[in-house]
């Protein structure tokens, strides 16, 4: 007796989810990024399968901000929210325009959509990342003028100032420098401005292709990437190391290169006991 009920529960259940197939797709927020002052969409996707729409509620956080009731007049409601600018001309039943947001806005909205008669109701969330990127490229400036084999280099990258903070990355030739000191700098209204400097013994072979180039990437998200470029110069005076090729010159290189292997080791045994 008991079990039909249930088995008649059971039906009559999977038969009100059929009814009532409220379904949300998701929140799209454009950009997902949106920069500091700029509008940004934020679009509820959902499905009522046939069913009138009840109403829409909007949240940043817990916070309702925007609610779009179609049986009240006027359909659209507006809470209070400390930055947040619904722009009401741009927003209805799917979707909400902001405008002029501010960097307290970063985090998490939500839209609820109710059906009406089942009131079924479902919830889909999305982040909203506000930014400031960098106003112009990253600067490198170096210790020295010039630099030879066996010296060492010390530079710095410099960003102009953003929110979130430059990534900045250096690159001697082709490749990666272990990352040095990366410092940061409050710079007004909230961005940061970001440095990294790094030293590095210069070693013959990074003179294979001539003289080395050293180069800064700076990226925030996938908004801003830029790669500045500085050629290092060598000192002038007699020929360089290795790219003598007479055979007098040879013996000078060679002279030169125990020198250079010399001052190599000197470093590293230097490097080793600083780090
Ligand atoms: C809401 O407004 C946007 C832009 O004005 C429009 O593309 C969209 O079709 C509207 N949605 C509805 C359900 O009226
Ligand atoms: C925002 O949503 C994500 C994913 O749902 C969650 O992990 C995170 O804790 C939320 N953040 C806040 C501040 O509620
Ligand atoms: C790099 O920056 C640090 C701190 O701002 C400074 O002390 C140092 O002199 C700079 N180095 C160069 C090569 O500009
Ligand atoms: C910064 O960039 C480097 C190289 O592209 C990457 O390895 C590192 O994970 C990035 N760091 C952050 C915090 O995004």
């Amino acid at each position: 007796m008991c079990s039909y009920l249930i088995y008649a529960l059971l039906i009559l259940s999977s038969l009100i989810t059929d009814m009532c197939c409220l379904r949300i797709a998701e929140l799209r927020i454009s950009p997902p990024a949106v920069q500091r002052g700029a509008r940004a969409t934020l679009e509820c996707l959902y499905d009522l399968q046939g069913a009138p729409l009840y109403c829409v509620k909007w949240y940043r956080g817990r916070h309702e901000f925007y609610r779009y009731t179609p049986g009240d007049r006027p359909h659209a409601r507006i809470f209070p929210f400390s930055g947040i600018y619904v722009d009401l001309s741009e927003s209805n039943s799917t979707q909400v325009m902001l405008q002029k947001v501010g960097f307290a806005l970063s985090g998490n909205f939500s839209c609820e959509v109710s059906a009406d008669q089942t009131f079924s109701t479902a919830i889909a969330s999305a982040h909203m990342e506000v930014v400031a990127l960098p106003e112009g490229l990253p600067v490198i400036v170096t210790e020295r003028p010039q630099y030879d084999p066996g010296d060492i280099l010390r530079a710095n990258c410099t960003a102009p100032p953003s929110r979130p903070l430059v990534n900045l990355t250096f690159l001697i030739n082709a490749m990666q420098i272990s990352p040095g000191l990366l410092r940061h700098q409050p710079a007004d209204e909230g961005l940061h401005k970001a440095e990294l400097s790094v030293s590095l013994l210069l070693l013959p072979e990074h003179y294979l292709d001539g003289p080395p180039i050293l180069r800064c990437l700076a990226r925030v998200l996938d908004l801003y990437n830029k790669v500045v470029e500085l050629p290092l110069r060598e000192s002038d005076g007699p020929p360089r190391i290795g790219r003598v090729t007479s055979s007098t010159g040879c013996k000078q290189s060679n002279v030169n290169y125990m020198t250079l292997a010399v001052m190599t080791i000197f470093y590293l045994i230097k490097f080793k006991c600083v780090t």
